[in-house]
């Protein structure tokens, strides 16, 4: 890969104040992009810890720009999108990244809990691919979707599983029907990760608890996938979803215990 290949170019990443998208942008930032960073929530934590890393980033010596839009509202979308053209200039990675859901099992969702979760999870994700098309077709660009083991695995209290599910097959659909306008789409399914996220998680996995401590990802990891799905090393990697756990699921049926 040339050593300026990210320089120049700039990545949107959805859901980036905090968790792994944060931690994406930092990893896309040190590689020499320009980075749009996208929360949901007005006034609180979220936006606060954005615009920390917005100096973080500018400290790095790269532009970093902070952008409140809720990915489930297209009009939202839309002003992501036009914001980014107009203080960035050009779209090079989509980074599929923000994620909303309740825990709790798919049959005692209330209407309004599933449909934010559709509405988010899938419908939101598709606003953001069918809007950045035009910048990303002008700059020959990429779309990596961030996806989780609950795409393949059953978990009661996991709804977005089967959101994330939908996701890998727009992942693989995109990355056919967007081939001939020269996008690359690709996605990685993270393992169990240090989030804010996960320390809900583990309030209604249990299993979790029976984890041991070295199965647990850092944001780090699934962020060093992203950006090699971003670099010209992936060129022959098209729709799909890597697997990055740490070899989790290889283990799922021999639960892990804990020493
Ligand atoms: N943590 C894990 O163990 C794990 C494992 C595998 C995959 N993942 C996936 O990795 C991604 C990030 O997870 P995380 O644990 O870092 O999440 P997180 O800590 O809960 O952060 C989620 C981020 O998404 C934003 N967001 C939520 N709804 C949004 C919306 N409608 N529009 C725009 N932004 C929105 C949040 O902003 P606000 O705070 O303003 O709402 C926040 O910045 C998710 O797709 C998740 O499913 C997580």
């Amino acid at each position: 890969m040339r050593q300026d290949y990210f320089k120049d170019k700039t990545a949107l990443i959805t859901g980036s104040s905090r968790g792994i998208g944060s931690a994406i942008a930092r990893k896309l930032a040190l590689a020499g992009a320009d980075i749009a960073l996208n929360y949901r929530k007005a006034g609180g934590a979220s936006q606060e810890q954005g615009e920390q890393l917005c100096k973080e980033i500018e400290g790095i010596g790269r532009r970093a720009f902070l952008i409140q839009a809720d990915i489930s509202s297209k009009e939202s979308v839309k002003s992501l999108i036009k914001e980014t053209k107009e203080r960035c200039g050009r779209l090079d990675f989509l980074i599929l990244n923000a994620a909303r859901a309740p825990f709790k099992p798919l049959e005692r969702l209330l209407e309004r809990e599933l449909r934010q979760l559709v509405d988010t999870n899938y419908i939101g994700n598709i606003f953001c691919i069918q809007e950045a098309l035009p910048l990303l077709e002008e700059s020959g660009g990429k779309i990596v979707f961030i996806s989780s083991l609950g795409s393949r695995f059953y978990n009661p209290s996991y709804p977005l599983g089967s959101m994330k599910a939908a996701m890998e097959s727009v992942v693989r659909d995109s990355a056919e029907s967007l081939k001939d306008r020269g996008i690359t789409v690709n996605g990685v399914c993270g393992g169990i990760v240090k989030t804010d996220s996960f320390k809900v998680l583990r309030q209604y996995i249990e299993e979790i608890e029976l984890m041991p401590e070295e199965m647990v990802m850092e944001p780090e990891e699934i962020a060093d996938t992203v950006v090699f799905l971003c670099s010209p090393d992936s060129r022959g990697i098209r729709g799909q979803t890597i697997v990055v756990d740490r070899g989790l699921s290889s283990r799922l049926f021999r639960p892990p215990k804990k020493s």
